[in-house]
């Protein structure tokens, strides 16, 4: 792997092998790389669960990490974001961390540097970091991805969690469906479509989607109360899932729109568990890509795990 872009660009042997990575993380407690490196992390959307958990995961492996707010910086000054992005190249960082509101922006910046980027989410695009632990949640709870049927239900046109998510399990042979408002179904993706009932009652998982309200221009939507009667996770829906099947929901949750308020922190939610496998499944991305760039030793790495294993 050189970048970490789009779930697109992986095969099931590649996502596998992360997924597996990061359980071995959270199992045997990481060593640090033991050797200074820097990493950038540049975020010019709002964000919590993604920016302390690359911070964390980047800590765990020994890293130190630079947060980048653009209201203090050279941007204000005229800089444009290449120029940035190469001065951390040039100070020494060995991965860049970018969440952007344009499509495709950790990808053009990708073919200009050095250096290992890692998309946290462009625009409509996608949020491979977030798929990625979105499916070791979901390998965590069956240990297989063929013969599932995984629904997605929410904003699906504005919703690059969404995007990710579909073109991932694609390539893993889950089968997916699709839920949502008319208007909010992306004819790229080519899935069926249910209603919520159906994706309710049908699935194995389901994956909610936040409302992308910053993305709707001046559509304000729906009283919420009828979204979630029409096309939320309601508390009578979730009684008619199967037995096994489980709640995700990549957050900032809004409760009582997307999903009752009570099935947040049910027996169902994987919610907080999503969470707690962001810092792995980061781990693991930052981990390969080094190994893969030769900024650090494989070897040297595995055989340290191996004696912290034991
Ligand atoms: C998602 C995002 O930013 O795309 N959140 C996250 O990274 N945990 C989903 C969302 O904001 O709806």
């Amino acid at each position: 792997m050189d970048h970490f872009l789009s779930m697109k660009d992986l095969s099931e042997h590649e996502i596998l092998r992360l997924i597996k990575e990061a359980e071995a993380i959270k199992a045997k407690k990481h060593e640090p790389f033991g050797k200074q490196l820097f990493a950038g992390n540049l975020f010019f959307e709002p964000s919590t669960r993604t920016k302390m958990s690359f911070t964390i995961a980047e800590r765990k492996l020994g890293m130190e990490s630079l947060d980048f707010t653009g209201e203090f910086s050279s941007l204000q000054k005229g800089e444009s974001l290449y120029d940035t992005a190469r001065t951390f190249e040039a100070l020494g960082a060995s991965v860049l961390v970018i969440r952007h509101p344009l499509e495709n922006m950790a990808a053009k910046l990708a073919a200009d540097l050095s250096i290992p980027v890692i998309n946290a989410g462009d625009g409509k695009g996608e949020h491979p970091t977030q798929s990625l632990l979105d499916l070791m949640t979901i390998y965590q709870e069956f240990n297989r991805f063929s013969g599932l049927r995984i629904a997605i239900a929410g904003d699906i046109k504005h919703s690059r969690v969404a995007r990710s998510n579909a073109f991932a399990l694609r390539t893993l042979g889950a089968e997916v469906c699709l839920s949502c408002k008319p208007e909010w179904e992306d004819s790229s993706l080519p899935y069926s479509y249910v209603s919520i009932d159906e994706a309710a009652e049908t699935c194995d998982a389901i994956m909610l989607l936040r409302i992308q309200h910053e993305r709707h221009g001046e559509d304000k939507g729906m009283d919420p109360t009828d979204y979630l009667q029409q096309f939320g996770l309601t508390i009578e829906r979730e009684r008619k899932m199967q037995p096994h099947a489980v709640i995700l929901h990549p957050a900032p949750v809004n409760r009582g729109v997307e999903i009752e308020d009570e099935l947040v922190e049910s027996p169902k939610s994987r919610i907080f568990k999503q969470m707690e496998n962001g810092v792995f499944a980061r781990m693991a991305v930052i981990k390969h890509l080094l190994i893969d760039r030769g900024i650090i030793d494989a070897v040297n790495v595995d055989q340290r795990d191996a004696i912290v294993s034991r």
